[in-house]
């Protein structure tokens, strides 16, 4: 059975903890608290791929606000696939479920990946997000001699 996108209830997010740790860093309750307040609260939202109840795949959509150099936004700040569902088109389905929601409230998405990630660079380019810039991008939390890529997709060019 295909996984379908969905935005994310409570059990969805306690249920995509999980996933959180096979590529950061902390522990089950502490991602289980951080992805249930995007369900909760405002300028946040968690979309999740799922076959049923078994979450297979998230993207994280907010608001960021900071006092670093990286522009006030609407940025995707966490996107995983589990490993046996990658390269179906669930990253894909994902972001464009976030994108959707974002182009109710901005005339912009932003993103950023570490330079090395090449399946999340093809996966940005082929969504249509373009780099702003390299290195150090200033996000708050990452570090500060960090290699990553900011993006950036446009709502009001051309598609
Ligand atoms: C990056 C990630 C989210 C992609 O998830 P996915 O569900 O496998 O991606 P999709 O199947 O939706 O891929 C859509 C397109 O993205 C590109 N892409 C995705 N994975 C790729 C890979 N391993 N190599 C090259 N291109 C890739 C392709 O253009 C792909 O389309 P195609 O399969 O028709 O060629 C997944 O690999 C992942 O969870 N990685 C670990 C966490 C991570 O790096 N998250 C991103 C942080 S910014």
């Amino acid at each position: 059975m295909r996984a379908r996108v969905r935005l994310a209830d409570q059990d969805d997010a306690a249920r995509a903890a999980p996933l959180a740790l096979t590529v950061a860093h902390g522990d089950l309750d502490e991602w289980r608290q951080r992805l249930k307040r995007d369900v909760s609260e405002p300028d946040r939202w968690l979309f999740v791929a799922a076959n049923g109840r078994c979450v297979v795949g998230y993207c994280r959509l907010s608001m960021v606000r900071s006092a670093c150099q990286a522009p006030d936004g609407y940025y995707l700040v966490g996107l995983v696939v589990a490993e046996g569902s990658r390269r179906t088109g669930i990253a894909e389905g994902l972001v464009s479920a976030a994108t959707q929601q974002a182009r109710q409230v901005a005339d912009a998405l932003w993103s950023f990946y570490d330079v090395d990630n090449r399946p999340s660079a093809a996966l940005h380019t082929r969504l249509g997000f373009l780099e702003q810039s390299r290195g150090r991008i200033g996000f708050p939390g990452l570090p500060e001699d960090d290699r990553h890529v900011l993006v950036r997709r446009s709502f009001t060019g051309p598609e």
